[in-house]
């Protein structure tokens, strides 16, 4: 599987007086989302839309990414505060050489109640039949796929893309079998683009072991066009669904659950409702977000982040490091969704295919 040494250095432990750290908000800091790299082998309109990331678009070079070893240094520090789950987003996670090596290295690290980190994956995947096993054999334990529709033309326009449906839908099937167990599945509707496609992908994932989940449009990023037209809300979703196969909602796993979770009465299985527009969820958003070259997002519609990587290269103690962490989440107060009527737009925000949603 691997094709680098891999650092199997115990994990660092830092003082306890930077663990459970709380920012403005009273919120603690749970989950690290790591985007390994802005590139993707889709052109999904709403996030990376090809007149904007097209050839000319410079993507970062590789001396700019954090290295594995510099990425699991940052993680485990994350880790001794209090980071409990781990997601690798990227752009397209699976397209960064040899991320299983990561996933082993992060597979170490052990939560400050001696946990292993619980570790995901949100990928396209178009790569994923074929790294399933070696990414469950390095210790990733789940996935959550990105499907916006089941027809193929749809699936090529949304995607900008020549893969099939079908492509997609192998990795699913390939990564349950493969224990990366339970697989959920991300929906992003547009009124009027595939809000024609909610029913029949109800239907597909229905009696299957996989979590479909319908997201809320969002105004991440500046290149989407974004418009509140587009957005049909969670509560419409369940509806259209609702006429097809009753639903009731279900209480969440845990505290900061993002996706509001109904069952079917039929007992059908479970789906998911992400209402960042609607109904947002900011007073228990508990995420990070380091992105590939390494600066600390706090909130998802940010614009600056904090570098962690200047001091990494300069040789900064894990002290250090640790407090500059600790200082970036003490300050935060942002809640973005919560405020959006309220607001002006900024127009430089951070990209959703360079910070991972
Ligand atoms: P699990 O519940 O552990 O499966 O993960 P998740 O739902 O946090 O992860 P996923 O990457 O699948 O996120 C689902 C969608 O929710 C993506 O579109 C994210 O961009 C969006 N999302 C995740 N976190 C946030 C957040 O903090 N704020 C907003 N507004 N959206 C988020
Ligand atoms: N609004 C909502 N979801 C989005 N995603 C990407 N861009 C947007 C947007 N503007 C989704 C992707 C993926 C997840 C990480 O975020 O489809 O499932
Ligand atoms: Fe790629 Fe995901 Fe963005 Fe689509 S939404 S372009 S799959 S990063
Ligand atoms: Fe967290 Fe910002 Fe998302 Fe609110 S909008 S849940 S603060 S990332």
């Amino acid at each position: 599987m691997t094709s680098k040494p891999l650092n199997k250095a115990a994990p660092r432990v830092i003082p306890l007086a930077q663990s459970g750290v709380q920012d403005q908000l009273q919120r603690p800091l749970h989950d690290l989302r790591i985007s390994v790299t802005d590139k993707c082998n889709f052109r999904c309109t709403y996030c990376m839309p090809r007149e904007i990331f097209g050839p000319e678009h410079e993507f970062l070079a590789q001396k700019q990414l954090l290295s594995f070893e510099e990425i699991t240094r940052v993680a485990s520090l994350a880790v001794n505060m209090g980071v409990r789950k781990i997601r690798l987003t990227g752009g397209e996670p699976l397209l960064r050489r040899h991320i299983e090596d990561l996933v082993h290295m992060l597979a170490q690290l052990r939560t400050v109640d001696g946990q292993p980190v619980e570790l995901a994956m949100t990928t396209n995947g178009t790569l994923l039949a074929a790294k399933a096993r070696a990414l469950k054999q390095a210790g990733l334990q789940r996935v959550t796929v990105s499907l916006d529709a089941l027809e193929d033309a749809r699936f090529a326009h949304l995607s900008d893309s020549k893969v099939s449906v079908k492509q997609v839908l192998d990795g699913i099937e390939t990564a349950s079998v493969e224990g990366l167990f339970p697989v959920k599945v991300n929906m992003v509707v547009r009124k009027g683009l595939n809000d024609d496609q909610i029913v029949p992908m109800a239907e597909y994932f229905r009696h299957t072991p996989h979590i479909l989940r319908f997201i809320e449009y969002m105004d991440v990023g500046n290149s989407n066009g974004w418009n509140l037209k587009e957005v049909l809300t969670g509560a419409e979703i369940v509806s259209r669904i609702h006429q097809h196969y009753p639903l009731e909602p279900v209480q969440a796993n845990y505290k900061g659950e993002v996706a509001g979770r109904y069952r079917y009465l039929d007992g059908a299985g479970e789906v998911g409702m992400i209402t960042s527009v609607s109904q947002p969820f900011c007073g228990d958003c508990s995420r990070i977000r380091l992105s590939p070259e390494g600066r600390f997002f706090l909130c998802l519609f940010a614009s600056k982040g904090v570098d962690i990587r200047a001091p990494l290269r300069a040789g900064a103690t894990d002290d250090v490091l640790a407090g500059l962490l600790a200082g970036t989440w003490r300050a935060r107060q942002d809640r973005y969704s919560e405020i959006r009527g309220a607001v002006e737009r900024s127009a430089d925000k951070v990209e959703m295919s360079y910070i991972g949603g």
